[in-house]
This record gives C-alpha cells, sequence and structure tokens, in this order.
C-alpha cells in the first residue's frame, strides 16, 4: 500500500517557502523550471506563512498561494499543504500574550522563535481553526493537494494557569482519588503527600511519577491539539494528514500521535564522520524500521539534507555516494519517498546556511542539484517499488514510556537524571545494530504492540512494565517464541514503583528468565570485567569485554551460558537462557561492546533459521528487501569506502543504475543498488 493512493511512484521534493521570494517572482519562474530538472513532484508548502496569509487579523489574502498552487498543478507537482500552526504572525502573539507558553519559572514567554504557543488557550484554537478552515475551503478540491502536513515538529510544554489546570483535570481521570494518587507517588518519601491536586508539582524532580506524568500529559495535549487541527479541516477536505516526527525525540511519546496520523513522517539529519558509518546508518535504519512499523505500511522521509546541515559539529561536504545512500537506506527501510528542508536556501537568518537543493547561487551547477537530480532521475527507474512492503519475523522495542521512566529514574551512576540519560538509546541501536549487521529484517515496536507474529523479541534495557506486557511476554515465550532482555530491564511497573518481590520483573519475570537479578555493579571506566562463555565459542570468541555495568545475578533454574571473569563475583551468572513452554528467555546481565552483540546474535538468528536477506554478504554490504506483486527488490549498500564485490544467489537486474542481470554485483565506496529479483 503506497502513501498516495493516486499516485504511482515514490515521493521526491522538499520544503518549499516561495514567501520568502514574493519580492522576486522571477526566482519563483526559476524554481518551477529547476523543479522539473531535479524530478522532483512533491512540495511542503505553507508551513511558516501564516503571517503572509493573515497580514492583518481577520484579513486574509491567499493570492500568493493560488498562483504557487497553480504553477503546482501545471509542472504535475502534489503538494503537502500544512497548517500554519507552528509559527504565529506577531500580532497574534502579541494582541493574545495568552497565547505565548509560559516556561518552568512560570515566566510568559514572548512571542518570537516558532513552536512555541500555548496549547490550551482558546484563543489560538479560535485563530487557527479560522485560518485552517479557510485554507481547507480553498484548496480541498485543488488536484495537487495530496495531503496536509499538521503543523511542524510539535514539541515543547507550556506551564500557564489553563495548561496546569488541565494538568490537574488528567491526574484527576487517571488516579481517581487523591488517595490513589498519594499510593502510586509513594507521596510519604521525603514528606510529600498531597492533600489537594494542585500541589502536584510537574518540575519537582524529586518525585520521579511527576516528570513521568507530566511527559504522559503533554504527549495527549499535542495529540489532542494535533486532533484539533485535523477537525478544522475534515468540513472541507478528506485528504490524508500527518505531522513530521523527529527520530526518538524525548518531548513525545510518537506511537500516540501516530494514532492521529494516516501515514507517517520523518525528520532525519544523520551525519557521516568517520569510522561512525555503519552505527549511523543502523540507528537511522532503526528509526525508518520505527516508522514502518507504527502503520505497517510505508512512510514519508519528510525533511533530510542534500547538502549540509545547520546544527551540527562538523559541517562536512557530501562524499560521492554518501548522499544516495542515504536516500536509499531510507527506501530500503519502507520509505515511499524522501523530501528535503529545503528546496531553496534563504538570504537571511538562523537556516540560511542549511544545505538545500537551490543555493544561493540559484544555479543546477552545484554538487547538491546535480546529486538531488541524478538521484531523481534514477527514482523514476524504480517506481513499480513504490508500495512495497517489507516482512518481518524479528521485533525491538524501544518504549517511551519506559524510556522516561528510566531517564526520570536518579541512580544508577546518575545524580539528576539527564547526565547521560543511563546510555539507553545507544544500547537500543547497539542491539539493532547487531542484528542488521547480519542483514536480517526487524520491526522496531513498543511494548504494547502485539508480539504474536515475531518468532524473536529483544527488549534492551526496558525499564518499565506497563500494564499487561509481562502476561503478553510470558505468552510469547509459551508459545514458542525467543525472548532476549537486558540489564536493567523490568525494573519499574507503570507508575515508575519498584517491583516488591525482586528484578527482572518480579515473581512473573524472575520465573520466565529463570533468573534473580540482586543489583547491578557501575564501575569506573578502568575496571577490568569480562562476559565467560561457558560453552561454545561464540564467532570463535569465549571472552568479551563488560563495560560499565553488570548485574549481578542468581540462577533460579535458568542455565547459565556465560559468568563473570573478575571481582569477587567472577563465576556468577552473566548470561543466561531459560525454557518456559515452547520458547526460551535470554537475559544478558553485562553491557557489552558490539562485538559480543553481534556474535550472540549471529548465532540465536542461525538458531531460529533466520537468514540475512543476501546469503554471505561482504562484511560493510548491507542489504534489505522489500517485495510486491511476487517481485522482490533488493536495496543493497555499500557502507565502506572500498569498492565491494557480492556474489549474487542468482543472476538479477540492477534497475537503479541501470545494469544488465549479473550474478555479480559491484559497488563503488558508498555505491548502491536496487536489484529486482522476479
Ligand atoms: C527541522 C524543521 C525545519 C528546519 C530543519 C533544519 O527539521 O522542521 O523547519 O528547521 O529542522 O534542519
Ligand atoms: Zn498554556
Amino acid at each position: 500500500m503506497s502513501i498516495l493512493h493516486d499516485f504511482p511512484g515514490f515521493l521526491h521534493g522538499a520544503d518549499y517557502n516561495p514567501d520568502q521570494w514574493l519580492g522576486t517572482p522571477e526566482v519563483i519562474d526559476e524554481d518551477f523550471r529547476l523543479m522539473d530538472k531535479a524530478h522532483c513532484n512533491t512540495f511542503s508548502i505553507g508551513i511558516f506563512s501564516w503571517s503572509q496569509y493573515e497580514k492583518e487579523e481577520g484579513n486574509f489574502d491567499f493570492t500568493w498561494l493560488d498562483d504557487i498552487m497553480e504553477r503546482c498543478r501545471t509542472h504535475g507537482k502534489k503538494v503537502f499543504l500544512a497548517t500554519p500552526s507552528a509559527a504565529r504572525p506577531a500580532w497574534l502573539g502579541n494582541r493574545y500574550p495568552e497565547t505565548n507558553r509560559v516556561d518552568e519559572t512560570g515566566c510568559r514567554l514572548s512571542w518570537g522563535s516558532r513552536a512555541n504557543h500555548c496549547w490550551s488557550s482558546p484563543v489560538i484554537r479560535e485563530k487557527l481553526a479560522l485560518i485552517i478552515s479557510k485554507l481547507a475551503e480553498r484548496y480541498a478540491k485543488h488536484p495537487s493537494l495530496a495531503g496536509w502536513h499538521i503543523s511542524n515538529e510539535y514539541h515543547g510544554a507550556c506551564r500557564c494557569p489553563l495548561c496546569k489546570k488541565e494538568f490537574v483535570d488528567f491526574l484527576k481521570k487517571r488516579y481517581g482519588s487523591l488517595d490513589r494518587l498519594n499510593e502510586c507517588y509513594w507521596s510519604a518519601f521525603w514528606g510529600h503527600r498531597y492533600s489537594a491536586w494542585e500541589q502536584v508539582d510537574p518540575d519537582d524532580r524529586t518525585i520521579d511519577l511527576a516528570q513521568l506524568d507530566f511527559l504522559r500529559f503533554n504527549t495527549q495535549q499535542v495529540l489532542d491539539f494535533m486532533r484539533f487541527e485535523i477537525e478544522a479541516l475534515r468540513d472541507y477536505s478528506d485528504a490524508p494528514v500527518t505531522t513530521n516526527m523527529m527520530g526518538v525525540f524525548e518531548g513525545l511519546d510518537y506511537w500516540r500521535i501516530a494514532e492521529a496520523c494516516d501515514f507517517i513522517a520523518d525528520d532525519c539529519y544523520p551525519t557521516w564522520y568517520k569510522g561512525e558509518t555503519e552505527a549511523m546508518a543502523a540507528r537511522y535504519a532503526m528509526y525508518h524500521d520505527m516508522h514502518y512499523s507504527m502503520k505497517n505500511k510505508p512512510f514519508l522521509m519528510m525533511e533530510s539534507c542534500p547538502g549540509i546541515p545547520n546544527y551540527k559539529p562538523y559541517c562536512k561536504i557530501r562524499r560521492p555516494g554518501e548522499f544516495e545512500r542515504e536516500m536509499l537506506l531510507a527506501l530500503g527501510h519502507g520509505a515511499d519517498g524522501t523530501m528535503y528542508f529545503q528546496w531553496r536556501k534563504g538570504r537571511g537568518n538562523c537556516e540560511k546556511i542549511h544545505g538545500a537543493v537551490v543555493g544561493h547561487d540559484g544555479t543546477d551547477r552545484t554538487l547538491a542539484f546535480q546529486r538531488v537530480a541524478d538521484y531523481g532521475a534514477k527514482l523514476e527507474r524504480i517506481r513499480e517499488a513504490a508500495g512495497s512492503a517489507i516482512r518481518t519475523e524479528t521485533a525491538l522495542i524501544y518504549d517511551w514510556e519506559s524510556a522516561w521512566a528510566l531517564h526520570n529514574t536518579k541512580g544508577f551512576g546518575e545524580y539528576f537524571g539527564d547526565f547521560s540519560r543511563q546510555r539507553l538509546i545507544e544500547t537500543v541501536c547497539a542491539h539493532y545494530q547487531a542484528v542488521w549487521t547480519h542483514n536480517v529484517p526487524l520491526s522496531v515496536i513498543e511494548s504494547s504492540c502485539d508480539f504474536s507474529s515475531y518468532k524473536i523479541l529483544i527488549a534492551p534495557m526496558l525499564f518499565m512494565m506497563k500494564p499487561g506486557v509481562m502476561e503478553h511476554l510470558i505468552r510469547f515465550v509459551e508459545e514458542g517464541g525467543t525472548l532476549v532482555m537486558t540489564y536493567l530491564s523490568a525494573c519499574v511497573d507503570e507508575h515508575n514503583l519498584c517491583f516488591a518481590s525482586g528484578n527482572p520483573g518480579g515473581k512473573m519475570l524472575r520465573e520466565l528468565f529463570g533468573i534473580w537479578s540482586e543489583d547491578i555493579d557501575i564501575f569506573e571506566p578502568e575496571t577490568k570485567q569480562t562476559l565467560r562463555l561457558t560453552g561454545e565459542a561464540l564467532d570463535g570468541k569465549t571472552q568479551f569485554d563488560v563495560l560499565r555495568r553488570c548485574e549481578y545475578l542468581h540462577a533460579e533454574g535458568a542455565r547459565v551460558l556465560g559468568v563473570y571473569g573478575e571481582e569477587f563475583y567472577a563465576g556468577t551468572p552473566a548470561l543466561t537462557v531459560n525454557q518456559r513452554g515452547k520458547g526460551r528467555a535470554y537475559y544478558i546481565g553485562a553491557d557489552t561492546g558490539l562485538d559480543f552483540l553481534e556474535a550472540f546474535y549471529g548465532n540465536l538468528l542461525k538458531e531460529n533459521g533466520m537468514e540475512g536477506v543476501l546469503p554471505e554478504l561482504p562484511r560493510h554490504v548491507k542489504a534489505t528487501r522489500r517485495e510486491k506483486e511476487g517481485k522482490r527488490y533488493y536495496f543493497v549498500q555499500n557502507m565502506s569506502d572500498e569498492p565491494q564485490s557480492v556474489r549474487l544467489p542468482r543472476p538479477m537486474r540492477d534497475i537503479w543504475n541501470g545494469t544488465p542481470s549479473g550474478a555479480e554485483l559491484l559497488l563503488p565506496p558508498c555505491g548502491s543498488a536496487v536489484l529486482l529479483d522476479s
């Protein structure tokens, strides 16, 4: 299933901000000439245009957008028209200061910058509903309209009296009574017993659940705001809606935001620094897989940078092949289109240097333009692959509420929460990379998803057990699944309260894993610790370094596969497996390097009869597979700076580079191919 039912190929385009160029119409003429030349077919328009549509309150003028939409029609471009809530006109912020956000210190912010309105203000809703309904009424039937880009990268929270009252209502609804709230908040600690709902301070960083609840509340508030924006369109338009996410941005539980989207869109700005290519590719592959998994259908990479992005420590000119590889990484992991921020570099302000398709020179002669145009032309060669599906038998869990719980727990070597955030995302990425490197496709899901279609389920540092999750994990294993969990998993319940009968997960998961995790040893970098396998070597090794931390485990029925090599607890379990029903539950007690994880998962995949999508690929060549109508498309990528030669199991045609069918594929440094196997 494609993103747009009436568009047969891959979407390719950019954020387009013609309202920055209304004084130079010749630039806009040139834009459309260049858009055709760059093989761009889709544009996000009007994201920050409210102050152009409504220069004075109640005075609407859409003539410039009429012109742009008409040009899009004649040039055959699709448009995602934005609801302009990400940036309010100055008159609005100034005349109605109650629409400005209030920060943690109680200070009402000024109007400037962007993405800083209050979520509850009736005024912002009233003004926004008006502009949105005018846009929807005017353009709903426009032949170029493909869908609605709702706001832009929603984020942030407001602490004005209205929003605070909503937080109180949220608490009342969630806990029902103050007694229950006090119980869940463990409020006898430091004498925090609450005698009124209003006393709960979301910024009291000593009360773990207050922070967590505020994040839950904020997600709910943003979702409510998003639904309000969508509702304002629906009288006129039933075109698909989305909003652009930001990977694993901590502030919003994107699985909830996904509920309001017809398709998923994400903004991706990876960096390609020396020695980090595979880790970075794996990280973005993981984000892409999550965005595919959210709807189990293709998503859109809504923003990416064709040149050099802002906001990064090193701003490197793209090396040959790098840009194309980044785009094809997204397509190979289920994107049905890639778009850029932005089409043309503006001349002023904080993003004037940010890479764009058209630079300040305004020509088609730049590296960025030529690469985009070349990529766009090649996309047309593989258009039949749009809408193709990805099949997986392995899933990895990354769960927002669990991340919030861990990050709002003091201890484990951290004092007030966000020093290194427990290295959660790095750990999840490492587990992902260790499977990805074997070219086995993964879904990336949250803990409340259905596990039944998977053979292997990996839950690194799944700190919180949301209601029902332990039961689902047990059923998954009993019915034949293989579950892998690690240190710092199943430590707290949904209220961020520790389990009363030990880790992991109290009695239920202790029995599932056949272990008891008594404590965690978090040590100085110079401390040596090792994991020693008790049985056969993995990848020819029987010993692996343990880094930073490891749990002090007792086997309570589990088979011990590895023990610690050092310290007073040398010889105690570090890696265990327990048989339960038809399946097995593995527990990795130690934080290790990628070497152990790659070897461990390599073995596990083999035991489960899972192979990479293409056999015997060279170490630095990665492949994914998409399928449609009996045809298979392999996206093959060279992650190294050396040429690579790939022996294919049977002759295939490289429809990306237009080379004839053959059983050997030669990839230049950073090179990519799309093979058709039919
Ligand atoms: C985000 C925003 C864009 C722009 C880019 C720059 O993704 O959505 O408006 O600011 O960052 O990288
Ligand atoms: Zn507010």
